[in-house]
């Protein structure tokens, strides 16, 4: 049923008419400069939008182009990437700078071949930069499109799939944007709002059980807080891999610096350990 031409021109009716009044203002939203999309987007990927609105603007403010991204030290764009954890996120943007300082690849495909950029973010930045009328799903995507189609979330594929069939080309960006505010206000993962969802007529979920998402394994969990412990204490200064062990007071200290080391995202002189120069 949802391939007919009067399902898909109800969901994008209901879909902007609710958009029209409640859409959420974003920073992002106020931009087409590429660049600045990538930013959001890749801010996004693991962070809530409540921290990324002030960590966005701090971050443009201090690397406002590619070029001066380029130029600056790793260790400075990770000393503006504090607080935002996930490290190998601000690693890759810095390398994005250093392969194209003048100006981002337009093409999905050369956008997609970015170090940490995958289908999502290509997508991501092709529509809501230039525009251009790509599927894409993330999280929220998958879940408002799943659930209204499917009656469940849907795996990426599934969800690019519907995305494609009901997407409207000429307002791509506007679509994909609402689908992310339906997600995050109503079609939450856990206790969805359905009864105030402007998608509820023309959703087969309507509130029905769903299994919970597993959640992050706890050691995944801590591994990420200490490695993040470890930027954060070469942000003030190098240390030996035995003072940060004491300053963490965690055993898995020394195997966390290696596999950062490895990753580049901290470097060793001597008997220390430093951000990059
Ligand atoms: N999550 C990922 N991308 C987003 C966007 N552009 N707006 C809001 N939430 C998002």
């Amino acid at each position: 049923m949802y391939d007919t031409e009067a399902f898909r021109s109800a969901i994008r009716r209901r879909l902007f008419a609710w958009y029209r009044r409640s859409a959420r203002d974003l920073p992002w939203r106020r931009t087409r400069d590429p660049y600045a999309v990538l930013v959001s987007e890749v801010m996004l990927q693991q962070t809530q939008v409540s921290r990324v609105i002030e960590a966005y603007a701090r971050f443009l403010r201090r690397f406002p182009t590619l070029r001066a991204l380029a130029r600056a030290s790793l260790g400075d764009v990770l000393r503006a990437w504090s607080g935002l954890g996930y490290n190998r996120r601000a690693r890759d943007l810095h390398a994005i700078a250093g392969l194209h300082p003048q100006s981002l690849p337009e093409a999905i495909e050369d956008l997609d071949a970015l170090p940490g950029v995958g289908a999502y973010t290509a997508g991501a930045v092709a529509c809501f930069a230039h525009g251009v009328a790509v599927a894409f799903a993330d999280t929220n995507v998958r879940r408002v499109l799943g659930r209204a189609i499917l009656g469940r979330a849907a795996t990426e594929r599934e969800a690019v799939a519907i995305d494609m069939r009901l997407m409207p080309r000429r307002r791509a960006a506007q679509w994909h944007h609402a689908l992310m505010d339906v997600g995050a206000i109503f079609c939450r993962s856990r206790e969805p709002r359905c009864a105030a969802c402007p998608l509820r007529p023309v959703c087969r979920y309507r509130g029905a059980a769903e299994p919970h998402p597993p959640r992050q394994s706890s050691f995944a969990a801590s591994d990420r807080r200490i490695r993040g412990a470890i930027v954060r204490a070469l942000t003030i200064t190098p240390h030996t891999v035995a003072e940060l062990r004491r300053l963490i007071g965690d055993p898995r200290v020394p195997h966390l610096v290696a596999a950062l080391a490895d990753e580049r995202i901290v470097e060793t002189f001597g008997h220390r350990v430093r951000l990059p120069e």
